[in-house]
C-alpha cells in the first residue's frame, strides 16, 4: 500500500515537473519557452463610459441609445439596474486613478460618450463641461505616467443619431469620422492610442439582428450586415482621416477591437473550424488585414448562395466595391483583439430550429463547450485559455504577423473579494500570450476587463468583472481590491507570471 502510495506521488511530482498536471486543470496552462515579457510589452485595464459613468443627463450630455433603452424597458435588465449612476465614474475619477495607481497599470482603456461631447451626435453641438471632463481624465493619468488609450464608441450611440437610422444609415460613416476628427482636434496631443470601434459584430448582430440590444431591430442576416458594412467603411474613414492630416503631428496609432472565439473540433472536422474563424474573426479582420483585403471568400459565398435559397435576387452581404475594398485594407495598425472564450464547432446538424436568414445559418455550423471547462458567473464565459495562444497563433499565420494587442480579457464573478478563479484565469491567459511571443506572435499589450465593476449591459450588476470590486450601497461607490487586483500588480512589476499566487 504505501509502496502504491510513493508511485502516486512520485507520478504525480514528474507530471508537475513535466507540465502536464496543470493541463489537466481546466484553468491553467503549461509554460513553453522563456517566462519573461518582452521588455515592450505593456499592461492596462479598460472601462467604458456607459458602463461606469452615470451622470447620464449631466451638464449638458445628450441621451445616448442605451439611456433610452433602460429607462423604456427596465425589465429587460436582470437585476433592473441602469446608467443613471452606474459606479459614478462622472464624478469618482479620482477613486478610478487611485485603482489604477494601485495597480501600477502602464495605460488605460477608456471610452468616451460621444453624446457626453456632442449631444447631438453631431460636432456642431459641443458640450464643453463633457470635454473638460475627459480632459482631466487625460492629464491626470499622463501627469501619473498612465498612458490613455481611447475607445471612440463602445455601443452608447447618441439618440439622435440613431433617429436617422443609426448603423443602417450610409450617413453614419462621415458622421464618425468627423466625431473622430474633433476627437484627434481635442485629445490627439495627448492621446497616442485610439479604438475607433468596440466590437462591430457583436453590436450588430445584438443591436440590427436580434433585438437584444438597443434598436431592438429584428432583421438579421441582413440589417446586422448593412451595420457590418457601415460600421468597416466607419471605421476606415476615421483612421485614413488621423493618417492624412494628424499623423504627422500626433504620431499615434489606431486600431479596432475585434471579438473572437477560438474553434476546435473533436472530430477533426477543419471546414467547421474554418467557418467559425472565418464568420467571427474574419468578418471583422480579413477586411482590414488580408492581403486582398474584402470579407472572406466562405463567409461571402455562404451568404450569396443562402440569399439565392431563401428567394432574395442577390446576396444579402453588401459587397465592398473596389474603392472601398482599399480604402478598408490596410486601415489599422494594430489588430485589437476582445477575447473571452472558446468552443467546439461542428457542421450543423439540424438545421430546423436556425432562425433563417441569420449570421447562424450562413455560418452553418453548431458549437459546444466541454463539460470540464470552468465556468464563469456569465454562463457564456468558459475558461479555455489555449484558445487564446490558439487564436494568436492564427492571427499571425492569417494575417502577416500583425501587431496584436489584447484589449479585452477578463473573468466575471460576484461580489467576492477572493477570487481566486479570477487570478486562475488571468495568469493562464497571460500563459497563453506568453507562450505565442515565444512562437514568434507579435503581441504587444495586455488589457485585463475591467477595472472596477461596471453595468453590464442586459446583465445589469448581476456580474462582476473587476479588479476591484465596488459597494454600490456606499455613499461613495467603495471601490475595493480584490485578491486578483494584488496579482496583477505583481505581474506589472515582475513582468513575469509568478509561480504562486
Ligand atoms: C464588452 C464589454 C463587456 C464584456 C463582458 C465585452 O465583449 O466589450 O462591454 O462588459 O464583454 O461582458
Amino acid at each position: 500500500m504505501r509502496m502504491w502510495f510513493k508511485i502516486i506521488i512520485f507520478a504525480y511530482g514528474f507530471l508537475v515537473e513535466s507540465g502536464y498536471a496543470d493541463e489537466l486543470d481546466t484553468c491553467s496552462l503549461a509554460a513553453k519557452g522563456s517566462p519573461h515579457f518582452p521588455a515592450n510589452f505593456s499592461f492596462g485595464v479598460a472601462t467604458a463610459a456607459f458602463q461606469i459613468e452615470g451622470g447620464w443627463n449631466e451638464d449638458g450630455k445628450g441621451p445616448s441609445v442605451w439611456d433610452d433603452f433602460v429607462h423604456d424597458h427596465p425589465q429587460l435588465i436582470d437585476d433592473r439596474t441602469n446608467g443613471d449612476v452606474a459606479v459614478d465614474s462622472y464624478h469618482r475619477f479620482d477613486q478610478d486613478l487611485a485603482a489604477l495607481k494601485e495597480l501600477k497599470v502602464n495605460f488605460y482603456r477608456f471610452s468616451i460618450s460621444w453624446a457626453r461631447i456632442f449631444p447631438t451626435g453631431d460636432v456642431s453641438s459641443k458640450n464643453q463641461k463633457g470635454i473638460d471632463y475627459y480632459n482631466e481624465i487625460i492629464d491626470k493619468l499622463i501627469a501619473n505616467g498612465i498612458q490613455p488609450m481611447v475607445t471612440m464608441f463602445h455601443y452608447d450611440l447618441p439618440a439622435e443619431v440613431q433617429k436617422n437610422g443609426g448603423f443602417l444609415n450610409s450617413k453614419i460613416i462621415n458622421q464618425f469620422a468627423s466625431y473622430a476628427k474633433e476627437l484627434y482636434k481635442l485629445f490627439g496631443d495627448r492621446v497616442k492610442t485610439w479604438v475607433t470601434l468596440n466590437q462591430p459584430l457583436l453590436y450588430c448582430r445584438s443591436s440590427y439582428g436580434y433585438g437584444f440590444y438597443p434598436p431592438q431591430y429584428l432583421n438579421a442576416g441582413v440589417d446586422d450586415y448593412i451595420c457590418m458594412e457601415n460600421s468597416l467603411k466607419a471605421h476606415a474613414v476615421a483612421y485614413h482621416t488621423y493618417r492624412t492630416q494628424f499623423y504627422k503631428k500626433q504620431r499615434g496609432k489606431i486600431g479596432m477591437a475585434i471579438l473572437s472565439k477560438f474553434f476546435y473540433s473533436k472530430t477533426n472536422e477543419q471546414d467547421a473550424i474554418e467557418l467559425g474563424l472565418q464568420f467571427a474573426l474574419g468578418f471583422q479582420a480579413h477586411p482590414l488585414f488580408a492581403k486582398s483585403g474584402g470579407y472572406p471568400e466562405v463567409v461571402a459565398s455562404n451568404i450569396a448562395k443562402n440569399s439565392l435559397k431563401e428567394g432574395f435576387n442577390k446576396t444579402r452581404l453588401p459587397m465592398f466595391d473596389e474603392k472601398w475594398r482599399k480604402l478598408i485594407k490596410g486601415s489599422a495598425d494594430f489588430l485589437g483583439l476582445n477575447y473571452y472564450t472558446s468552443a467546439f464547432i461542428t457542421r450543423a446538424k439540424d438545421k430546423s430550429k436556425v432562425l433563417k436568414p441569420s449570421w447562424e445559418n450562413d455560418r452553418d455550423c453548431d458549437e459546444s463547450v466541454d463539460p470540464n471547462w470552468k465556468i464563469a458567473k456569465s454562463p457564456w464565459l468558459l475558461c479555455v485559455p489555449q484558445g487564446l495562444e490558439g487564436l494568436l497563433k492564427y492571427i499571425r499565420d492569417e494575417y502577416n504577423n500583425v501587431e496584436v494587442i489584447i484589449l479585452e480579457n477578463g473573468w466575471s464573478d460576484e461580489e467576492n473579494v477572493e477570487d481566486n478563479g479570477r487570478i486562475s484565469f488571468i495568469k493562464s491567459h497571460l500563459q497563453a500570450i506568453l507562450n505565442a511571443i515565444n512562437d514568434g506572435c507579435n503581441v504587444t499589450g495586455y488589457t485585463y476587463w475591467s477595472l472596477i465593476d461596471a453595468f453590464e449591459w442586459v446583465r445589469g450588476f448581476t456580474t462582476r468583472f473587476g479588479l476591484f470590486s465596488v459597494d454600490l450601497s456606499s455613499e461613495n461607490k467603495k471601490r475595493s481590491p480584490r485578491k486578483s487586483a494584488g496579482f496583477y500588480r505583481n505581474v506589472i512589476e515582475t513582468k513575469m507570471i509568478p509561480d504562486k499566487i
